[in-house]
């Protein structure tokens, strides 16, 4: 499809999107209604600035199924992310959404190096989680066959990768790490397995981990976006050619860029807040949903029709300010694993110490590195983070092992400041 046929089947859907969701969703009536904004002043894709945004607070506040926009008898799934305070969110989808998902699932394995005939090993969690299910239907309809492990049970990972040799693995590149470390436990080289590619994401992570993960593995990495909201796995990918940021999907869901702060919409190129229409969801329409992450949007390459998302380098929600500067786990992630010396397994700790807020960065050491490495590895960090970020933070190197391992999405940052 041309670009310009593209935008024309995005302007056609983007109208009936926001017509279903108005006529069917009575959130969606009163938010339109009160910006004074009718489906019918769509006329072009810029029109959609002027409809009002969605957040996670108006999922909350129509908890469980008030968002919906079709009959309880039409929707043959739900999913709900845990949410770290209160309510989950719950999605739903119609039998054509979990078609058009599988089908944007199979193009993103398909763009990652996957091809029919390939076994997969998903170990993205199976449940309420998008992820584990999500993954599956599109290992199906791509015509590979799907091994649904799930996350968790870390030895018998590595014994399935060994014994039904797949070509991929889909997984949270945190987890990655943990089962990389079990086969080095085990004394089998994770170098030698049968993965070629392996098709990372739920979580950010930075070009340093593909680095230390293609090494490790002999292997390639590549980054999968989504979102419970807007769908889950699936709604852009990165291309095994290129590796240069993700392609959007973007026949089913609209990306925007905004400022953060004000809301308004940033030009292409410029880094913002990235929010989402999807064209084509039944069951839950969501218009120009505010992710919460922060990228920036750039004309394709390997897929040249679509545009590219950047790399994500955070969510707003996970961004520290530490005495007045931003800092986020990613760029603390990069200094980690620049360091000789350090492992891939880290933590954040806030704390308070009188008035100030304190940030420790609480590191493992690599098995191999001598006792006597830790305190310079230390000190490097803390002079990379200062002169790199800004900041002056606390480093510890601990002993391997010791640190809490992911089986799914890390949580990164452990907030101990006294209020
Ligand atoms: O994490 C869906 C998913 C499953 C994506 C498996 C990829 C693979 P949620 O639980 O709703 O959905 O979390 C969505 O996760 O807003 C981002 O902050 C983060 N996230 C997802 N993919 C990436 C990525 C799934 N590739 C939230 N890079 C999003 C950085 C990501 N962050």
């Amino acid at each position: 499809m041309s670009v310009d046929e593209l935008r024309a089947l995005q302007l056609e859907r983007l109208r009936w999107s926001l017509r279903h969701a108005y006529d069917n969703v009575p959130h969606y009536r009163r938010a339109f209604d009160a910006a004074g904004v009718h489906p019918d002043d769509c006329r072009d894709l810029a029109d959609l600035a002027k409809f009002p945004t969605t957040s996670k607070a108006d999922l909350r506040d129509n908890y469980p199924f008030g968002m919906f926009a079709v009959p309880q008898e039409q929707v043959r799934r739900v999913h709900a992310s845990s949410g770290t305070t209160g309510k989950p969110t719950v999605v739903g989808y119609t039998a054509q959404d979990i078609d058009n998902w599988a089908t944007v699932m199979a193009r993103s394995i398909r763009a990652a190096g996957g091809r029919p005939g390939h076994k997969v090993h998903n170990a993205y969690g199976y449940g309420l989680f998008t992820g584990g299910l999500g993954a599956h239907y599109g290992i199906e309809k791509l015509g590979a066959t799907a091994i649904p492990v799930s996350g968790g049970m870390t030895p018998r990972q590595v014994q399935l990768i060994t014994d039904f040799r797949p070509e991929i693995i889909m997984v949270t590149p945190s987890y990655m790490l943990t089962v990389i470390d079990e086969f080095e436990k085990q004394g089998i080289d994770p170098a030698t397995t049968s993965l070629r590619v392996g098709i990372f994401g739920a979580e950010p992570w930075t070009e340093q981990m593909r680095r230390e993960i293609e090494d490790r593995m002999d292997m390639h990495a590549v980054d999968i976006y989504g979102i419970s909201e807007v769908m889950g796995p699936g709604v852009a990918q990165e291309c095994v050619e290129a590796k240069d940021g993700l392609h959007v999907w973007e026949d089913h869901f609209l990306p925007e860029v905004v400022d953060p702060l004000d809301g308004t919409p940033v030009a292409d190129g410029e880094e913002g807040e990235l929010l989402f229409t999807s064209l084509t969801k039944q069951a839950l329409p969501i218009i120009r949903y505010r992710t919460r992450d922060l990228t920036r949007l750039l004309p394709g390459t390997a897929r040249p029709g679509m545009r590219r998302m950047q790399k994500i380098t955070g969510r707003s929600d996970d961004m520290i300010i530490l005495r007045g500067v931003n800092v986020f786990p990613t760029q603390i992630e990069e200094i980690v694993l620049r360091t000789a010396g350090l492992a891939p397994h880290f933590q954040l700790e806030l704390s308070t110490e009188g008035r100030m807020d304190a940030l420790t960065v609480r590191v493992e050491s690599r098995p191999e590195t001598p006792g006597d490495r830790r305190a310079a590895a230390a000190a490097e960090l803390v002079t990379a983070v200062k002169d790199r970020v800004g900041v002056s933070v606390r480093c510890e190197v601990v002993d391997p092992e010791t640190l809490e391992r992911s089986v799914g999405k890390l949580q990164r940052l452990k907030d101990r400041r006294s209020r």
